[in-house]
């Protein structure tokens, strides 16, 4: 009797990245290592996984992200309570304070890997998707909120990528936000015939996120809502013209957007947003702003801190929409043979060429020549190094190239003296 086995599939909203794709991944990846590294951003791996309460307590119990997006579960094993993380500035505040990396000096850092969030997929929104994380530990100026925008700027221009429009705005601080939320409150009870459910139960518990809505039912009532930017005090209006007249020195253009909340509570100050068109519905590539209370607030001595994430799926859409990816090559040097000892010899000369710094891939297995050299031209090779038995009696190789730029003087054939070969290939690959 045959067992027949069903295919097992990759859960709804998480994505395989083939190696055409990968290829793509690590050409921007490296390109963002080199970007940071220009601002002097190390790189800091903290787990996947972490206890729930720190990301209830980090980003707050009435966040989208908290009320239902979290990937929790109960260790079987221990009880305790984890969640995969849905984003990365809690894991790294909480491994800073861990190792007490903000007792004597600031740090900037970088993290860059999966993130999980519980949402709806469509194109730009993934259940796994990449972030690259960025976070200025220990600072407090506007200077460097300004220094994220004009860095992120840089990495635009980098990529070659000029329609992302900069969204700015200033939370105040926590007595700022908490006269505007009771102004708010006032204002939302006065009006609670055009809130629909979602905003009624959220109104007490986060006014601010009624304004966020996308129901345009109630787009005039929070249009006209009591303004934070109008509750901000002195030294908040100074932090943020401290930031604004920095990006004009950088000749950065940005839209002053008072509705800009963003979806995690631990803002305050500096928030903001770049934004497209070129992605259809989910047009945020990168949003950040600062958070000088989250050190505090998970157990670490007050310190104040400003950080960015952009969402690598997103990036690398809009990358590759202005720059068609080209599939890179599995290999420079496809090894072909004929017969047991010259496989085995093609072995011991793939060694040597890896030795001087090639990239090679002998035929695996034994088969005709023909389907050898259809698979060595589907690597992509440059050249086919042929090992057959009258080469391998000679202690020669045949040398074919592959593709038209590598063949000079029309030779594309050409018999060498194995002790040559790795002078021949270096001299053109
Ligand atoms: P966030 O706005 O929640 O911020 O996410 C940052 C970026 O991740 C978004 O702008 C977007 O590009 C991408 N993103 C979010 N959700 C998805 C999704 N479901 N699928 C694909 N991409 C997505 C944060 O996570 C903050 N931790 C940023 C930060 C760092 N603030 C200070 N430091």
């Amino acid at each position: 009797m045959t067992q027949s086995f069903q295919k097992v599939r990759a859960l709804t909203g998480m994505k395989d990245v083939l190696p055409d794709t990968s290829a793509q991944w690590e050409t921007l990846e490296a390109i963002v290592r080199d970007w940071l590294a220009a601002y002097g951003y190390r790189n800091m791996r903290a787990p996947v996984l972490e206890l729930t309460r720190l990301f209830t307590r980090g980003i707050g119990e009435v966040t989208d992200i908290v009320e239902k997006e979290m990937y929790s579960f109960t260790d079987a094993l221990n009880n305790e309570h984890l969640t995969l993380r849905p984003e990365f500035t809690a894991g790294m505040v909480r491994a800073c304070i861990e190792h007490n990396m903000l007792y004597d000096r600031p740090h900037r850092v970088y993290a860059l890997g999966p993130v999980f969030r519980h949402e709806k997929p469509q194109r730009g929104r993934y259940r796994q998707f990449h972030q690259i994380d960025v976070e200025a530990l220990g600072f407090a100026g506007p200077d460097i909120d300004a220094e994220l925008i004009v860095m992120l700027q840089r990495l635009w221009k980098i990529l070659g990528l000029n329609d992302i429009r900069l969204e700015l705005n200033s939370l105040g601080q926590a007595h700022e936000r908490a006269a505007h939320r009771a102004a708010l409150i006032t204002y939302l009870e006065e009006h609670k015939s055009v809130l629909d459910e979602e905003a009624q139960r959220r109104m007490y518990t986060n006014p601010l996120r009624v304004l966020d809505t996308k129901n345009p039912a109630m787009q005039a009532m929070a249009n006209n809502a009591p303004r934070l930017f109008d509750f901000l005090g002195p030294e908040s209006l100074a932090h943020f013209e401290g930031v604004c007249s920095r990006l004009a020195d950088a000749g950065i253009e940005y839209r002053l957007n008072p509705r800009l909340v963003r979806g995690l509570d631990y803002y305050n100050l500096t928030v903001f947003e770049w934004v497209t068109d070129r992605l259809g519905a989910q047009g945020t590539v990168c949003g950040g702003g600062r958070y000088d209370g989250l050190i505090e607030l998970l157990g670490g001595k007050p310190a104040p801190a400003v950080g960015f994430a952009i969402g690598m799926e997103r990036l690398l859409d809009l990358w590759t929409q202005s720059q068609p990816p080209v599939a890179a090559p599995e290999c420079q040097v496809y090894v072909i043979h004929q017969g047991d000892a010259a496989q085995r010899q093609a072995a011991c000369v793939a060694e040597t060429l890896r030795d001087a710094g090639l990239s090679v891939i002998v035929h695996a297995g034994s088969s005709g020549f023909k389907s050898q050299f259809k698979r060595a031209d589907a690597s992509g090779a440059a050249v086919a190094v042929i090992l057959g038995e009258s080469e391998l009696a000679e202690g020669k190789a045949t040398v074919k190239w592959l593709r038209q730029e590598f063949i000079t003087d029309q030779v594309q054939q050409d018999v060498v003296a194995l002790d040559q070969l790795v002078n021949v290939l270096k001299t053109r690959v």
